[in-house]
């Protein structure tokens, strides 16, 4: 049981079929996320150069960096969201080959939540919640409802369950965007600056659910420049300039003592 006196998530089984190719290497699924030696291009643009990151099961990393260094890019492409052009990503050991049947399993074991909450505007709360329940793992109508409310109360907007999104705040609206990714079970949680576009009174709500969601456990690979969060919640701090990974530390040494000067410019801007 966790400290809300709720029974510790249970995460599914990476699914079986997506590591039969590599039966001679058996997948590390104690690796979330893991990308080698990753490249891409948008046409001649070198936007990721030789990327090396891995995600642990269990861990939390932040990455952060200036404004077009290449962490939605990278992000995306570890949702297979984004083609690459050299080097593998591999999810709970599974390389990514770009097969759609594949990527669509996978994707169920990937929670994504985006700076723009990308809710169905016309669905109601609920059925924003239990649309992939039931679409894309059958459930029923009432297990279906049974989780989103679990979940709704997880991100403390169970009273909101009947509204559309337009009736809510954004600080709600990105609640529900990430109770809709928690209903589907993920094994990690990819998160692309959660909170940017937030007014910062909101942006408290929705970092305490972050900040649960860590405590609780939960795999998390989250772009954002909210440096409390970084500090509180995560293993370690990836700083991205110009589609390198510059530097990567734990909190503690990447505020107080970073190696790179690079890293130092970005913090003085950051914490001014
Ligand atoms: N679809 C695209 N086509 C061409 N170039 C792109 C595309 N998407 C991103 N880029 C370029 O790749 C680089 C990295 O973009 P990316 O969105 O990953 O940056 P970012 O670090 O997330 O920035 P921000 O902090 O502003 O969100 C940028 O120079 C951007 O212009
Ligand atoms: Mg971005």
């Amino acid at each position: 049981m966790n400290s809300d006196g709720q029974p510790m998530r249970q995460t599914a089984p990476w699914p079986v079929e997506i590591s039969q190719h590599h039966s001679a290497h058996p997948p590390d699924r104690t690796v979330a996320v893991e990308a080698a030696a990753l490249n891409k291009w948008f046409g001649s643009f070198h936007a990721l150069k030789d990327i090396n990151l891995a995600v642990p099961q269990g861990s939390r990393i932040v990455i952060c960096g200036p404004s077009g260094s290449g962490k939605s890019t990278l992000i995306r492409c570890a949702n297979g969201l984004e083609t690459f052009q050299g080097g593998t990503i591999r999810i709970g050991g599974a390389e990514l080959t770009g097969d759609e049947k594949q990527l669509q399993k996978i994707r169920r074991t990937v929670g994504m939540v985006f700076q723009q909450f990308n809710l169905f505007p016309h669905l109601t709360v609920m059925a924003n919640c239990t649309l992939a329940l039931r679409r894309v793992l059958g459930k029923s109508r009432s297990e279906a409802v049974g989780i989103a409310v679990h979940y709704l109360e997880r991100v403390r907007i169970p009273e909101q369950a009947h509204k559309y999104p337009a009736q809510l705040s954004g600080g709600q609206q990105q609640r529900v965007a990430i109770a809709r990714a928690l209903c589907m079970n993920p094994r990690i949680m990819l998160f692309d600056e959660p909170t940017s576009s937030l007014d910062p009174e909101m942006v408290k709500e929705v970092l305490d659910v972050m900040i649960d969601l860590a405590a609780d456990g939960m795999t998390m690979l989250c772009v954002t420049h909210e440096m409390g969060f970084a500090r509180e919640a995560a293993d370690q701090v990836v700083f991205m300039d110009q589609g390198r990974i510059v530097e990567t530390a734990s909190p503690a040494t990447f505020f107080a003592a970073p190696s790179q000067e690079r890293t130092r410019l970005f913090l003085n801007k950051m914490l001014r």
